[in-house]
């Protein structure tokens, strides 16, 4: 058969093993970097009320379409389609959801490249005195230089490819199996820390108390496109983890499981970052440097600032790494599956790809910055293109697949692992109805306001 795989399939090897790989690739700079600066621009507890509704209606939905697609398959995002809709277009679907994991591993590397040369400052002590706070000039300068940002970029994407080459079990599972639980410990005792600081209070209020004034539609436009970033959907990642997920595993379990956590990450990254934003009378709105620039000034004043700047990047680091490994999954598994490579191969022949992408991107903050396509930079036009684009695209093609191509019977013997587990009563029936009508509803109508705003 044509999608015969040139070597056996992998699998998880335990239940653990697949929540925490699904919340490692969920859990990453969506949460740490993304969150927190969408909530300081959106309003606060507003922007964060409309997303739990998007998570918990639209997006949980659409998981558990990736996770049927997968495990039905048992094959990578283009053969998913190609098998479960033999001789119809869909198959180009699944292509854009692998163009979407390239397009966004490309400047996904570079931020991460950015997370390590951050940690080697912290672990360096920069963060320690006033004189060391490397704020937005020593930000700007970095990034937009030429050698330093590459070599980090490309120190993060080898440390992706060595883990892939392990493969799922002994690479993938073992990894996130041990590096999750680390980083949510670290994220509590820097949540602690920065909700005890006095005057801290005050962005406790604004995480949580809802100010609809400064919440617009594009607000609802970021809140729906970051939930699809921070859950991975769209791009084939939970699609091909589930593929290597066995047939008695709880898909629904799995995916409510994944979702909480991610959720309960951003969250406390939120609790994390803000109170300590407004203890040091910073401004919320910072845009993406919140993390980067307003942070590193925050430890400088802390006491025993360093120590909190060590534990913040470092678990940015391994959040972001968990995330570009899903990600170089979806091309690994296409590659081995559909161009009959072998595992190590793949990873070489995509490595080398990446490498150029990633390097564009990075040199986009510097000496291309004037290399402009729809008058954004590279690196901009990778992250808007597969962002708003190409995920939200592949989540919609994905749910609508799903919902008017796959029968009701299949839907709920893939949700049930085959009559294993009992759904709960008027389930499937709500479920059926998102997926079919509610969802792909609620993505055009953003989708179109996006175009007219
Ligand atoms: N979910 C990851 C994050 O929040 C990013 C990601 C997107 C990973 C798409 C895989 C696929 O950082």
């Amino acid at each position: 058969m044509s999608n015969q795989p040139s070597e056996k399939r992998d699998t998880f090897a335990s239940s653990l093993g697949i929540l925490l790989a699904m919340t490692g690739s969920a859990v990453g700079l969506g949460n740490l970097w993304r969150f927190p600066y969408l909530v300081g621009e959106n309003g606060g507890a507003a922007f964060i009320l409309v997303y739990l509704l998007f998570v918990v209606f639209i997006c949980l939905p659409i998981m558990m379409c990736e996770f049927i697609l997968g495990r039905r398959s048992q094959a990578n995002a283009f053969g998913a389609f190609k098998k479960l809709a033999p001789g119809t277009p869909w198959k180009h679907v699944g292509m854009l959801s692998v163009l979407a994991a390239a397009f966004i591993l490309s400047f996904y590397s570079v931020v991460g490249g950015w997370s390590i040369k951050y940690l080697v400052m912290a672990c360096g002590l920069k963060f320690t005195s006033p004189e060391g706070i490397l704020s937005e000039t020593m930000f700007n300068s970095f990034v937009t230089s030429t050698w330093p940002p590459i070599i980090y970029t490309l120190i993060f994407l080898a440390c992706s490819g060595i883990i892939i080459v392990a493969g799922v079990k002994n690479g993938i599972e073992k990894f996130t199996k041990s590096l999750m639980p680390v980083l949510f410990v670290l994220m509590v005792i820097l949540a602690v820390r920065s909700m005890t600081l006095p005057g801290s209070g005050e962005g406790v209020r604004y995480l949580f108390k809802p100010d609809f004034s400064k919440f617009t539609a594009a607000s609802g436009i970021a809140a729906l496109g970051q939930a699809f970033f921070s859950l991975s959907l769209g791009c084939g990642t939970i699609l091909t983890y589930a593929s290597y997920v066995s047939r008695s595993e709880n898909i629904v379990k799995c995916s409510a499981q994944t979702t909480l956590l991610d959720t309960l990450f951003a969250l406390i990254a939120g609790c994390a970052i803000m109170p300590a934003v407004f203890a040091y009378g910073i401004s919320p709105g910072q845009g993406p440097g919140l993390v980067f620039v307003t942070l590193p000034a925050i430890f400088s004043e802390l006491p025993a600032g360093g120590f909190a700047a060590i534990i913040f990047f470092v678990s940015l680091f391994l959040a972001a790494l968990t995330s570009a490994i899903s990600l170089l999954e979806v091309v690994i598994a296409f590659l081995i599956e559909e161009c009959k490579l072998r595992r190590p191969t793949a990873v070489a022949v995509s490595m080398s790809v990446f490498v150029v992408l990633a390097v564009l991107c990075s040199l986009s903050q510097g000496v291309l910055s004037h290399v402009k396509i729809f008058s954004l930079n590279i690196f901009d036009l990778f992250d808007y293109v597969s962002a708003n684009v190409l995920m939200t695209f592949g989540a919609l093609f994905a749910v609508i697949f799903v919902g008017h191509k796959l029968k009701r019977e299949d839907i709920e013997d893939e949700l049930s692992s085959g009559g294993r587990y009992r759904l709960p009563k008027g389930f499937a029936s709500a479920l059926y109805f998102i997926i079919r009508w509610a969802a792909p509803v609620v993505i055009i109508g953003l989708l179109v306001a996006g175009l007219i705003s």
